[in-house]
């Protein structure tokens, strides 16, 4: 079978080799991104022979000298050409020790490199030499598995898992990412073989995890995880929220589901990594919050101070961004409930004015995670709930426009507490500030020099103060 291959970089590479007469060929990931018509910029060529040779060859021949990083140890090559990424290998055979997922390496066919791949539909081959040039080699039958949707090893799935543990969670990630299911040997392998992941650096699980946050519908892999039995070993905050308890024949909800389902909602909305694991963190502090209480049911007490306060080991412990990235997440698990308080009761201007202070720039974002969080079954609740979500949200819009206080400045500022009543830095000059700001949120006065200026001067006659040029 002949698939035409759409990138200029492959007639150039295909001069090279066939005058050289070297095998060559694209292999992985573009191969099933091109048979799938998904864009890819990462291209792995194998030669039978040495790819960094052969990128150097390249690298000359098109004028891309600087733009090869060689790396030795691997054996392999890169090259930069244009936006692309093209990586030179020669072919291989490999083994593993069982303590580490570095391979020993030996010369090989295109067969041995072929064997030694993750999955069927990453097996596949396409020839760059002039005589059979664009012609397909799947010697698993990787083809009829991306028609039927299905991850399945090249080998017996033990050896391939065993191999390189990493491969378990690729497996997820890719029926997440594409929509297809794991073969049956190979998910009841990766039970068999979960605790291998514990020879895998904290870097490379996370960017797995990071792509199943960023699929489509982020649930299947998080059920596919949770089934396995790795979700417990890498992030078991997450898997404790599995279940539900019953006293007096009241039950809560499946706290583990119900943050899937929200994950997803959001995930029609929006691309946002950060936002997404906002969802997936929002009610994490259920299970240790906990309580039931007699007469009442069941209550999680809290839950938003002490899921903002795990957030940082959480990420900490999962190499994820720490700083400002870490900051917005715990920003929104702590303001998670707000929205939704604010529609139970009244929609006053100071608490939306409040709200707005608290979030800043952060409030759309909030208000996305608040209308996600609604997964009642009820339709006339959720309806309901959506209907004043609408009136929260042009609430915030007058009061936005009206007092400007989604990144409030003081009015009045210290310097000038200080200049006014000529005094230095002390207790004072916090008193006053902060009558002025919850003045301003309270509404008592409006966000403007004059009044700030006035109320300033109010506060601190009573505190005591003397003006400058003793007026009082
Ligand atoms: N591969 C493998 N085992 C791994 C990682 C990669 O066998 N643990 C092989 C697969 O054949 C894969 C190729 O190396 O297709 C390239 O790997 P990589 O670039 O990491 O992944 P892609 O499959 O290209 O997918 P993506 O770009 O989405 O990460």
């Amino acid at each position: 079978m002949i698939i035409p291959l759409d990138n200029k970089i492959f007639p150039i590479i295909s001069e090279m080799v066939s005058e050289q007469s070297l095998p060559c060929y694209v292999i992985g990931g573009y191969v099933r991104d091109l048979l799938l018509q998904r864009p890819s910029k990462d291209i792995d060529i194998v030669v039978i022979g040495s790819g960094i040779d052969l990128a150097k060859s390249l690298a000359r021949i098109t004028g891309r000298k600087g733009k090869v990083t060689v790396y030795r140890n691997f054996g392999t090559a890169m090259l930069r050409y244009d936006d692309l990424e093209i990586e030179f290998v020669g072919a291989r055979k490999e083994s593993y020790q069982s303590d580490s997922r570095k391979p020993s390496v030996e010369n090989g066919t295109l067969g041995d490199d072929q064997n030694r791949r993750d999955f069927t539909i990453n097996a596949m081959a396409i020839s760059l030499n002039k005589e059979s040039y664009g012609e397909l080699s799947d010697p698993f039958n990787g083809l009829d598995d991306l028609r039927n949707k299905i991850i399945r090893t090249p080998l017996d799935p033990d050896v391939t898992y065993s191999d390189d543990p990493l491969r378990m969670m690729r497996a997820i990630r890719f029926a997440a990412q594409l929509g297809f299911a794991i073969e049956e040997r190979s998910l009841a392998a990766i039970s068999h073989n979960k605790k291998r992941i514990e020879i895998i650096s904290k870097e490379r699980i996370i960017d797995e995890l990071n792509k199943i946050v960023q699929a489509p519908r982020p649930s299947v892999g998080f059920y596919l995880l949770e089934n396995t039995g790795l979700l417990d070993l890498i992030f078991p905050e997450f898997s404790r929220m599995k279940g539900v308890a019953v006293m007096d024949k009241k039950r809560h909800k499946d706290n583990f589901r119900h943050t899937l389902q929200v994950l997803d909602k959001l995930s029609e909305k929006t691309d946002n990594l950060w936002l997404r694991w906002a969802a997936i963190m929002h009610d994490i502090a259920k299970p240790v919050t906990r309580k039931y209480i007699e007469g009442h049911g069941w209550t999680f007490h809290g839950h938003e101070f002490v899921g903002a306060k795990m957030v940082p080991d959480v990420f900490r412990r999962l190499h994820l961004p720490l700083g400002t990235t870490m900051k917005y997440v715990q920003k929104l698990v702590l303001l998670h409930l707000r929205p939704i308080a604010l529609v139970e009761e009244e929609v006053t201007d100071s608490a939306v004015r409040r709200l707005l202070f608290e979030a800043g720039d952060d409030i759309d974002d909030l208000m996305m995670l608040c209308e996600a969080d609604i997964t009642s079954k009820n339709d006339e609740k959720v309806k309901l709930y959506l209907g004043n979500f609408q009136l929260v949200r042009q609430k915030l819009r007058e009061i936005e426009e009206k007092d400007a206080v989604r990144n409030f400045q003081p009015p009045v500022d210290g310097e000038l507490i200080m200049k006014t009543f000529d005094i230095g830095p002390c207790r004072e000059v916090g008193v006053i500030k902060n009558t002025i700001k919850e003045a301003i949120l309270e509404g008592i006065i409006q966000n403007d020099y004059e009044q700030a200026y006035g109320l300033m001067m109010e506060k601190g006659k009573e505190l005591g103060l003397k003006k400058v040029n003793g007026e009082w």
